[in-house]
């Protein structure tokens, strides 16, 4: 609590937008902060209490400003499990973006396709998620200021959010899949057998990322859009290795819809 007000205070003596929409940039997605304009832009380590971005592809920044002439807050990287944070430190910028008066969270990330009717390149709406990892950041005392103790998750993805998603996406002649992403905590890669696993389970695609940044912002009343680049194919699906570089090169390919859709995107939100 002390620390977030701290961190609060922090970044409203050096930005005077009031955004109410926030950004969370995945692997390979973070140029879509460029092109944020007028933009304050400060680095994690200069920010007080914010942890610091080791992966490669991630610059480590937030960045405040216009895009398209709607104030917005993206986070230019965003911090893993994986990395060794806890789970207090992954979800700690969406407390901080709550604090700021962010009423409205598009989530972004990069994740390996499981359903095979996706193929790398797609854009997939989130529709629901699966945490296929038993964790959970709420776990500890409950911060009644911050949310109740048992938050409901039977709409984690907000259905006029995803409406306006699927509207902007036919209007901008995108095609934009819609499944279920499941969380698992990574760094390592599933298995053929765990990626057959979650097909069976209902999962579409699957990441490393997502649903702690969710599940705080719900406890936290902010309502919450998830956008997936299908980065590869899962596991096991081509006869092919998975490696980070295909990664960030599929979401390099995408770059210009992605763009396209996300600034359509914040103007039609309301
Ligand atoms: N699995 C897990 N996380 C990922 C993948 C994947 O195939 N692709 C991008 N992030």
């Amino acid at each position: 609590m002390t620390q977030l007000k701290e961190t609060t205070s922090y970044l409203q003596s050096k930005v005077k937008a009031k955004p109410k929409i926030g950004l969370i940039l995945g692997s390979g997605l973070g140029m879509l902060a460029d092109e944020i304009e007028t933009a304050d832009k400060i680095k994690y380590e200069e920010i007080p209490g914010f942890p610091i971005s080791t992966v490669e592809g991630h610059a480590g920044q937030l960045v405040i400003g216009q895009l398209c002439g709607v104030e917005v807050i993206a986070m230019q990287g965003r911090f893993h499990y994986y990395e060794g944070y806890g789970l207090g430190a992954v979800t700690f910028p969406v407390r901080v973006m709550k604090e700021l008066g962010v009423d409205t969270l598009i989530v972004t990330n990069a994740a390996g396709g499981v359903n095979q009717s996706l193929n790398p390149g797609d854009l997939m709406l989130i529709t629901d998620h699966i945490n296929n990892t038993g964790l959970n950041p709420l776990i500890g005392e409950n911060v009644v200021e911050h949310g109740v103790r048992f938050p409901d998750m039977s709409t984690a993805y907000d259905r006029t959010l995803q409406e306006i998603a699927k509207q902007t996406a036919e209007k901008l002649a995108i095609s934009l899949k819609q499944g279920v992403y499941v969380w698992n905590t990574g760094p390592s890669y599933e298995t053929p057998a765990e990626i057959r696993m979650l097909d069976k389970l209902g999962g579409d695609a699957v990441g490393m990322s997502t649903v702690p940044e969710v599940t705080v912002a719900r406890h936290a009343g902010i309502r919450c859009l998830g956008i997936s680049c299908i980065s590869n194919m899962a596991a096991g699906i081509l006869n092919q290795p998975l490696t980070h570089d295909e990664v960030i090169e599929t979401t390099e390919k995408v770059r210009e819809s992605f763009l396209q859709f996300i600034k359509q995107l914040v103007q039609n939100i309301d």
